[in-house]
């Protein structure tokens, strides 16, 4: 058996803003602050999204979802996650695997991995060992360590089956 083989990169980044859940792979997190976003502002499905698409050369995440339109305020953003993948689904890739980190200075996300792991695993009809989420500190420098932004950052390999 043949296949091929593609590999997308995806980047996220979004203000902390009081008064917001923080939602990380669609999981929500206790927390005394979350992100700012016209979405759910879910940086972690963000960057998965915009790997998915990069992977096939599909554009980005704001152009399947512009923020200027109204059917996405609020959105949860494991719907634009499920979106990507059918369009990957659609070309007849298969995800491999996900690997992705999440850099926010507090709080401890640590106890969450599993949950998130198997939030986006169940919703993407994937094995857990095909999710792998990590999470990082800014060691207190630059916006992230000053406690204004998270970010997020996703590589997603997809297959295709070139003979049988
Ligand atoms: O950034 P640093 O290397 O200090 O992070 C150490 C560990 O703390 C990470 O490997 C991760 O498991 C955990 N961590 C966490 N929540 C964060 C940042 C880091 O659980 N917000
Ligand atoms: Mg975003």
């Amino acid at each position: 058996m043949s296949y091929e083989y593609r590999t997308g990169l995806g980047w996220d980044s979004h203000r902390i803003a009081v008064g917001r859940p923080l939602i990380l792979g669609g999981v929500t997190v206790e927390s005394e602050f979350g992100l700012d976003g016209h979405s759910d502002a879910d940086i972690l499905l963000h960057a998965i999204t915009d790997a998915l698409l990069g992977a096939l050369a599909l554009g980005d995440i704001g152009m399947h979802f512009p923020d200027t339109d109204p059917r996405w305020k609020g959105a949860e953003s494991m719907q634009f996650l499920t979106h990507a993948l059918g369009l990957v689904a659609e070309r007849g890739y298969e995800v491999v695997n996900m690997d992705t980190t999440v850099i926010l200075e507090r709080p401890k996300l640590k106890d969450y991995r599993v949950k998130i792991r198997e939030h986006i695993a169940a919703n993407l009809k994937l094995e857990l060992d095909q999710v792998s989420v990590k999470f990082k500190t800014a060691e207190k420098v630059g916006p992230v360590g000053e406690g204004r932004s998270a970010e997020a950052q996703a590589v997603v390999t997809v297959r295709r089956r070139t003979q049988s």
